[in-house]
C-alpha cells in the first residue's frame, strides 16, 4: 500500500536587501530570493515567518508586490497590525527573513483582455502593482482613508494608462469610496476585465458593479489565515464549489465563482 505524504512547500532563507518606513507606518522591504522572483504571478504571497522563538508561532501572509527577475529582488510592502507585522517590521537590511513562496494562485493575465481596470483599496493596492507591470497598461483606481495612507502614487502612475486616487475623505484626489471612482470609468473607457483587491466591502461593490455591466472579474480574497498550506481550516471562503481554503485555490477567484454573505 502506497502512502502520500503533503507536499510542503520550500522554506527559503532570504537576504533583505532594501527596507524603508513609511511616513503612514508601512514597510517597504525588499529581499533577495531568485527562485521567488522567477516564479510569481501577480496576486501571490509570501507566508513569512515572524521571529526564531515559538510566538507568534504562525506565519504571516503578505502579498507579492512587485519582483525583479534579473536581480532575484523581491519587494513586499505591509502596515504594521499586530505583533507578527511588528516582528517582521524589526528586520534590518542583511538580516535573514524565513519566507515560503509563491503561494497561491495569483491573477489570470490572458493577453484576450486588451482594456484592464484595477481597482485597489487601502492594503489591496500592493499585489495589484506587479499586476499592472504584468497586464496592457490598466486604467488604475486607488482608494485610501485618507491622505497619509495614500501609497505607491509613482509606481502606478509609471505602469497605468490612467490613475486615479480617491480617499474617503476627500483629503486627497477624488473624495468619494474607490468603487463609485472606477464606475465613473466605465462609462469613460470600454473595460474588458476588472482585477480587484481591498477590503470585502469593496469586493463586495466592485463585483456588483461588474455583474451588472457583464464585465469579467477577478478577485483578491485577503482572509486571515492559518497555515498557509491548505493544512487548516482557517482561511474558508465560500464559493460555489462549496467551502474553499484561499492558501491553496485563492486569494484570487473569479467574482462569479464566489458568494458572498448578504
Ligand atoms: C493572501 C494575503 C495577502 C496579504 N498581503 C498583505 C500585504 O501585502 N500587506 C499587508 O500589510 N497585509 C497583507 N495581508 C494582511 C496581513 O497578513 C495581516 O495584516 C497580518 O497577518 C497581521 O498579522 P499580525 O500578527 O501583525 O497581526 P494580528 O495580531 O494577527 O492581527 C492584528 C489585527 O489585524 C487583523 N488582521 C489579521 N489578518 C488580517 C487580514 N488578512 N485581513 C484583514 N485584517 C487582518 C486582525 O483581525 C487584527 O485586528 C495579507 C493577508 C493575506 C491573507
Ligand atoms: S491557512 Fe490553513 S488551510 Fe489556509
Amino acid at each position: 500500500m502506497s502512502l502520500t505524504l503533503p507536499k510542503f512547500e520550500q522554506v527559503e532563507l532570504c537576504k533583505i536587501t532594501q527596507k524603508g518606513m513609511l511616513e503612514n507606518g508601512v514597510v517597504d522591504m525588499t529581499f533577495q530570493s531568485v527562485t521567488i522572483a522567477q516564479n510569481t504571478k501577480a496576486g501571490q504571497f509570501v507566508h513569512i515567518r515572524t521571529n526564531d522563538g515559538i510566538a507568534p508561532l504562525l506565519r504571516r501572509p503578505i502579498s507579492i508586490c512587485d519582483v525583479d527577475v534579473q536581480t532575484g529582488d523581491v519587494r513586499i510592502l505591509f502596515q504594521i497590525k499586530g505583533e507578527g507585522t511588528r516582528l517582521i517590521a524589526m528586520k534590518n537590511i542583511g538580516d535573514s527573513l524565513d519566507v515560503i513562496g509563491p503561494l497561491g494562485n495569483g491573477f489570470t493575465v490572458d493577453p484576450r483582455y486588451k482594456r484592464p481596470l484595477l481597482i485597489g483599496g487601502g492594503i489591496g493596492v500592493f499585489p495589484l502593482l506587479l499586476l499592472s507591470k504584468k497586464i496592457s497598461t490598466p486604467v488604475t483606481c486607488l482608494g485610501f482613508r485618507n491622505q497619509s495612507q495614500v501609497v505607491l502614487e509613482n509606481d502606478f502612475s509609471q505602469t497605468s494608462h490612467h490613475l486615479l486616487i480617491s480617499t474617503d475623505d476627500g483629503s486627497y484626489g477624488e473624495h468619494c469610496y474607490v468603487p463609485q471612482l472606477a464606475e465613473n470609468q466605465l462609462e469613460n473607457h470600454p473595460i474588458d476585465i476588472i482585477y480587484a483587491c481591498g477590503p470585502e466591502v469593496m469586493i463586495k461593490c466592485v463585483v456588483e458593479m461588474a455583474n451588472a455591466k457583464n464585465i469579467p472579474c477577478q478577485v483578491s480574497m485577503e482572509q486571515r489565515m492559518g497555515c498557509g498550506i491548505g493544512a487548516c481550516l482557517v482561511c474558508a471562503c465560500k464559493t460555489k464549489k462549496g467551502y474553499e481554503h484561499v492558501c491553496k485555490t485563492g486569494p484570487v477567484y473569479w467574482a462569479s465563482e464566489v458568494i458572498f454573505d448578504a
